[in-house]
């Protein structure tokens, strides 16, 4: 029986279809900027450790950071610790039942995206250019 109702649930697989509202885009872009920063901190660190090592080194990786790739990926990075960190904020918010009604919910993503996307271009003004 309990096998049956589960062969009867819809499906959707045509994800395109889907129309997220706005704390739904926020959660998703959390999700992969938190995985986007996880995968991309062994290089972070490697680049610290490195470029720390003599004012040669230094040099060669600030040189590197004229480079038009590498300031897309720092960019993109900049990017992505922003919005991670004020939905973290927001997420951890909400997990002490603050503004936890849709409404709230609905005015504290806009508030999200308007403060990170606001401190991304601050830091790409100060740090990449
Ligand atoms: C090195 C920095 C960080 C990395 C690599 C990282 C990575 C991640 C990843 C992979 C997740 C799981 C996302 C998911 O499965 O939906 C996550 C969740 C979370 N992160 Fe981070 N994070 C970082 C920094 C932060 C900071 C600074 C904050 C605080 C503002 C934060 C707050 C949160 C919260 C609250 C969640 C749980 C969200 C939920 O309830 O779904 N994170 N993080």
């Amino acid at each position: 029986m309990a096998e049956m109702s589960i062969k009867k649930r819809p499906k959707n697989l045509d994800i395109a279809s889907i129309k997220l509202p706005l704390p739904g885009k926020l959660s998703i872009l959390h999700r992969v900027s938190g995985v986007g920063i996880f995968l991309m901190l062994p290089l972070l660190l490697w680049i610290f450790q490195a470029s720390v090592t003599s004012p040669e080194t230094f040099a060669t990786f600030q040189a590197a950071l004229g480079h038009p790739v590498v300031k897309l990926i720092l960019a993109g990075l900049i990017w992505a610790y922003m919005h991670h960190f004020c939905a973290g904020i927001r997420y951890l918010l909400l997990d002490m039942h603050v503004g936890v009604d849709l409404p709230s919910a609905r005015q504290s993503a806009v508030i999200v995206f308007a403060v990170s996307l606001t401190l991304t271009v601050v830091l790409w003004g100060v740090l990449l250019w």
